[in-house]
């Protein structure tokens, strides 16, 4: 019978589940001061934002404005568009195939605009981040 054998499978698979539950929820308390908290049942960015904030490498998005993005971002240097300044933003989301689209070009550069604007360690979600701060969109 095909349900003798299913049971067995489905409580080693739930058991499997609630071990790796288990170890997330202990590394989300463990990270909680510092990095994003990704609570297990709930839906979470990705399993990357797991492994970056368990890495400790996270950092908050106005740290990386601060660090890495203002200097061109505040002023609207070589045209930037400015923190703040969701118009401008939302017009190249609206043609470069929304958040994503601009945080691709953020990745690889636009013009003046330097790869992953100088944060060369930044993660894609640590920048996707900074941007949705950035623009407010
Ligand atoms: C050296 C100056 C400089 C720095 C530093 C910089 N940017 Fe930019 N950024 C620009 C310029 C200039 C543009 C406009 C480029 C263009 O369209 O010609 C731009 C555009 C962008 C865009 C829009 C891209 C698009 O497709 O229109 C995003 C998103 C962005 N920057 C994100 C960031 C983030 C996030 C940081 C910090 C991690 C950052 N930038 C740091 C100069 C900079």
């Amino acid at each position: 019978m095909r349900s003798m054998l299913l049971a067995p499978a489905i409580a080693l698979a739930l058991w499997a589940v609630t071990a790796q539950a288990n170890t997330d929820e202990a590394i989300a308390e463990r990270i909680k001061p510092v990095g994003q908290v990704c609570i297990a049942g709930q839906t979470c960015e990705g399993i990357e934002a797991v492994a970056v904030a368990a890495g400790g490498a996270t950092r908050s998005a106005d740290d990386i404005i601060a660090k890495h993005c203002t200097a061109c971002h505040s002023s609207g240097l070589m045209g930037a568009p400015k923190i703040g300044d969701t118009a401008a933003w939302k017009d190249r989301a609206d043609h470069q195939g929304g958040l994503d689209g601009i945080l691709a070009a953020a990745i690889n550069g636009i013009n003046a605009m330097p790869p992953k604007g100088t944060c060369g360690d930044c993660s894609d979600d640590e920048l996707r981040a900074a941007i949705q701060k950035m623009s407010g969109l």
